[in-house]
């Protein structure tokens, strides 16, 4: 069995009077796919905001690597290791690609000019160039802010962007959902090749063969609580709209 890298206990999430998560517990092991699946609003984005530190859990506990952390903030998130394709895509718009790749942990130039605060523009570029053929990621042009590409490409470069600098875990909410069937097929790839360099991948999809295909492990969630967990190579679509709508549930001990 492969290594527990994440491991997230009895998470509550409250927004006012809404409870979003109503102890969810959810488990990722490095060198493997983990899909997250549930029903519209079962609580699935909110789980991966939690555990990427774009919200803060209102109890609950998360550890990585066996030890209790605080993700604060996608920052402190992010140098841990831990990456994430959000659903709804976190991309600078006026941005190029090259620069996307690159947001937060941009490469300055050599010397002086670089301790001014001026970017190497020009290596960051060849950099990303590399990465996009390396991902399978196909733009007309690296030169244009990605607000005016297409929303499969920005999800592609977003995908890539999370892929290239994570060391641990990456969470990908809904990556294929905007992909036609090429540009989906080169993600689900991405997906493989980064779940074999030992990166635990969790992938939220609603596409059910598109989970079975990929996931090593299925975790459902429902009404904001995890119900059920399955292991992908023996289990049937039936299993897991049981599990989704209610007809099947897996008691737990948290
Ligand atoms: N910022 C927020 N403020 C108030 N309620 C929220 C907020 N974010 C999520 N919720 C509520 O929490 C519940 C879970 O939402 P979440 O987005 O996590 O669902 P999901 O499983 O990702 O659904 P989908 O499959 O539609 O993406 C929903 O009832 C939603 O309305
Ligand atoms: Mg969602």
């Amino acid at each position: 069995m492969s290594e527990l890298l994440l491991d997230a206990q009895n998470l509550v999430k409250r927004y006012g009077s809404v409870e979003a998560l109503r102890g969810a517990s959810f488990q990722a092991r490095a060198g493997e796919v983990t899909a997250l699946i549930g029903d519209n609003g079962a609580g699935k984005s909110t789980l991966v905001k939690c555990l990427s530190g774009a919200e803060q859990p209102t109890s609950g506990s998360i550890l990585l690597d066996g030890s209790e952390v605080v993700l604060d903030s996608p920052t402190t998130a992010r140098r841990m290791g831990i990456e994430t394709v959000y659903q709804d895509l976190a991309v600078a718009p006026e941005l190029d690609p090259a620069a996307n790749l690159f947001l937060g942990r941009e490469i300055h130039r050599k010397g002086i000019l670089g301790k001014l605060g001026m970017l190497d523009k020009k290596e960051m570029k060849r950099q990303a160039v590399e990465e996009f053929q390396r991902l399978g990621v196909t733009l007309q042009s690296t030169d244009v802010p990605i607000g005016s590409l297409s929303g499969g490409q920005r999800q592609s470069v977003a995908v890539a962007r999370s892929v290239v600098w994570a060391s641990k875990v990456v969470f990908m909410d809904e990556p294929t959902a905007a992909l036609g069937v090429v540009q989906r097929e080169r993600v689900l790839d991405v997906i493989k090749k980064v779940r074999d360099k030992g990166i635990a991948v969790v992938l939220i999809s609603h596409n059910m063969p598109e989970v079975l295909s990929v996931a090593d492990r299925i975790e459902v969630l429902r009404l904001g609580k995890r119900v059920a967990r399955f292991t992908g190579a023996d289990t049937k679509l039936e299993d897991l709209v049981a599990a989704m709508t209610g007809a099947l549930v897996q008691e737990e001990a948290a």
